[in-house]
């Protein structure tokens, strides 16, 4: 098939290029000039495992290129929008500016017949507004909502073999019809079985959010677990062992640390809540205020720790192991790690940060830091390391190695991931999350 893919960013450049890998024709565009120019020449423009490998063979294949130019959408005949929602600078709210700006842009090259596929997350009501915009513009053109569910760090794995595959699409002939041309971008996942739920606008919107809102309340509610076993002594990796092994709860997403982080979780409960306000419905999410509100607490109590590790901050040197929001990943957006660096730095804590992949864009926002190339380096003479992103050079680390070039052997483990046996054993103060 002949697609477009309008914005380049995380989710659109890996859609982009595992549509291509998929055998279709490809057309990635983006007003950010510096962005096309990595992509064509077969670069990500940021970490993501597997997503070098597939653009450059897509590319190589013919079946792929870049373009700031709207025009080449117009050989397309199924064009996705892939453009962000971030919050915006003054609330709670999903800033629409760039959905908006997509859509108006690709209906002056759009024709009858075409399927218009929303891809972002959007605040329930979106598609409806945008279908009618669609409909009076390029009549016979059709809009289709497609939510996304991609994990950084497995976008390619998610985008091309995905868990659930969700259109929504307007009722009748046209639907149907947008509803199939799906089906056969999605060929390889539908026939391996994939479940395809075909529904209507506002569904395939909620779907999307609702998801994110139940992923960020498990967190948040193991989290909460952990402030009680802080107060009783209990440990929360143990509880969340136990209760995990019932399979109506399941142990995923019960790891309590630091929290959730990224550019997905946070701005998407946020907007979510703000959105079920303005539908004179906030109480029915009044608890994502709190999930929201336990989050950010968890980043406070590691500076307390910090804290309490060091006596005083102003002056202690503190090694912090990670950077990005999550491993496998370079993305910094509300990270958990970078905002506690942040903090520390704030109260005049010597931070030296390490990270495998994320040095360059902490760099960018948070210059107060000093950075380091690895954790040897950054562990350097520290009164207290923190870890705070668990990549797997971090979990791996040798106490005893490491205890040789620390000034004070203490450890804050802000993602549980450690043996607190093994580093205490090695003589270390551990000190985790919850337990
Ligand atoms: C998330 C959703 O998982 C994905 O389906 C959606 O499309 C986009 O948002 P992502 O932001 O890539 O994906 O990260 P995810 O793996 O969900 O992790 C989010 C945050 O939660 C990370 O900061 C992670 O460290 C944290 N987390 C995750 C925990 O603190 N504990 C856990 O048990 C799991």
């Amino acid at each position: 098939m002949r697609i477009s893919v309008i914005g380049c960013g995380y989710l659109g450049a890996v859609h982009a290029a595992s549509m291509a890998h998929l055998g279709h024709e490809v057309v990635g565009i983006d007003v950010d000039e510096r962005k096309i120019a990595l992509l064509s020449s077969g670069q990500a423009p940021f970490f993501e495992p597997g997503l070098p490998d597939v653009l450059a063979s897509s590319i190589a294949s013919g079946r792929l290129r870049f373009t700031t130019d709207f025009a080449a959408a117009a050989d397309a005949d199924v064009h996705f929008v892939a453009v962000g929602t971030p919050q915006v600078a003054d609330g709670d709210a999903a800033d629409m500016r760039y959905v908006d700006a997509a859509f108006s842009t690709l209906l002056k090259h759009a024709k009858p017949g075409d399927v218009l596929v929303g891809k972002s997350t959007v605040p329930v009501g979106t598609a409806a507004r945008l279908a009618e915009q669609v409909e009076s513009t390029v009549p016979g053109a059709t809009l289709a909502w497609n939510p996304e569910f991609l994990r950084e760090g497995f976008a390619v794995k998610d985008t091309i073999a995905p868990d659930r595959l969700v259109y929504g699409v307007p009722a009748g002939e046209a639907g149907e019809r947008a509803a199939r041309i799906l089906d056969e971008v999605y060929a390889s996942a539908v026939a391996t079985g994939t479940p395809v739920i075909v529904t209507d606008y506002a569904t395939a919107e909620l779907v999307k959010v609702s998801a994110n809102a139940f992923l960020a309340t498990k967190i948040s509610f193991i989290n909460a677990m952990a402030e009680i076993a802080e107060a009783t002594g209990a440990d929360v990796t143990q509880l969340a062992d136990a209760i995990g092994h019932d399979a109506r709860i399941g142990r995923r997403f019960l790891n309590a640390g630091v929290g959730f982080g990224g550019g997905c979780l946070p701005k998407d409960i946020r907007a979510f809540s703000a959105r079920a306000r303005e539908l004179g419905k906030g109480e029915a999410l009044a608890f994502l205020t709190e999930v929201d509100k336990i989050n950010l607490r968890r980043r406070e109590r590691v500076v307390e720790l910090v804290r309490e590790e060091v006596g005083d901050l102003e002056g202690a040197r503190v090694a912090m192991l990670g950077l990005a929001f999550k491993p496998h990943s370079d993305d910094i957006r509300d990270s958990p790690a970078l905002d506690v660096a942040m903090r520390l730095a704030e109260a005049r804590a010597v931070v030296t940060a390490t990270d495998p992949e994320a040095l360059e864009s902490a760099a960018g926002k948070a210059p107060q830091l000093t950075y380091a190339a690895s954790a040897e380096e950054a562990v350097r003479d520290a009164d207290v390391v923190v870890l705070l992103t668990e990549w797997p050079q971090f979990t791996g680390l040798d106490p005893a190695a490491i205890g040789e070039l620390v000034a004070r052997r203490s450890i804050i483990d802000g993602r549980n991931c450690l043996d607190p046996a093994a580093w205490r054993d090695a003589g270390w103060t551990y000190r985790g999350l919850g337990r």
